[in-house]
């Protein structure tokens, strides 16, 4: 017999957020409508009631604060239903200690998505790691409502907290200031200067002639970027 293919569909970076309506702990969303001029973190979780998903629950809900101080909100999901939502954070309320965050209050809406149409529109349900839960997805959505970067992880590893803060900087510093950011990059650290419009100025940047730019080769040019500049234009 032929092997079914499991058609899924998969948003991509650069495409529009894919539309939808749901219920969440925090009330109805139309999303990535409610967003318009902010910044989205759209994030699943596998399962309620699961131990490395209350850990990044809980650290989500301690870096809320932080994130929309970058003009960023979160917005979790996963396929259980409200009542167990509502349940689970109120156990981790209640009950759950972990690296020194106790009493964590999930302030965030996260969705219900029981029929699974939304974790499916945006890919978060990958068959060949669980039929029946969505993996760790994240999708950065900017304030025009366009996917910027996704994340995916597994179900058994927890995300990385430092790096999702870090891209989300990362991006808005690379729209506001026209550049790019290189390995590792944090801001302060030098960032990376779009490639020469012309050979003549390709020439002048390798001759040190072009103000505030290195080129260590042609293709290979760098410019300071001081953390302060960054967070007086990033920080709300
Ligand atoms: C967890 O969050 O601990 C978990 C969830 C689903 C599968 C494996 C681990």
């Amino acid at each position: 017999m032929e092997e079914q293919v499991q058609v899924v569909s998969m948003p991509r970076i650069g495409d529009k957020a894919p539309e939808f309506k749901a219920q969440t702990t925090q009330g109805d969303i139309n999303y990535p409508a409610d967003y318009k001029g902010s910044w989205s973190i759209l994030f699943s979780h596998p399962a309620d009631f699961t131990p490395v998903c209350t850990t990044e629950f809980m650290t989500f809900a301690t870096l809320e604060e932080k994130f929309n101080k970058a003009n960023c909100k979160l917005v979790g999901l996963s396929v259980d239903g409200l009542y167990s939502h509502i349940a689970w954070l109120r156990r981790i309320k209640e009950t759950m200690a972990f690296k020194g965050m106790k009493n964590v209050e999930v302030n965030f809406p996260l969705i219900e998505d029981i029929k699974m149409d939304v974790a499916k529109k945006y890919g978060m349900i990958q068959p060949n790691e669980a039929t029946t839960k969505a993996v760790r997805a994240v999708f950065y959505v900017d304030p025009e409502g366009i996917i910027r970067a996704i994340i995916y992880y597994p179900l058994n590893v927890g995300r990385n907290f430092d790096e999702l803060y870090r891209a989300l900087i990362a991006l808005q510093t690379t729209d506001a200031f026209n550049c790019a950011a290189p390995a590792d990059w944090r801001p302060g650290d030098d960032v990376i200067v779009p490639p020469a419009a012309s050979s003549k100025i390709a020439e002048k940047r390798m001759e040190g002639k072009e103000e505030g730019v290195e080129c260590v080769d042609w293709f290979f040019c760098t410019k300071k970027l001081s953390a302060d500049t960054i967070w007086k234009k990033v920080l709300k």
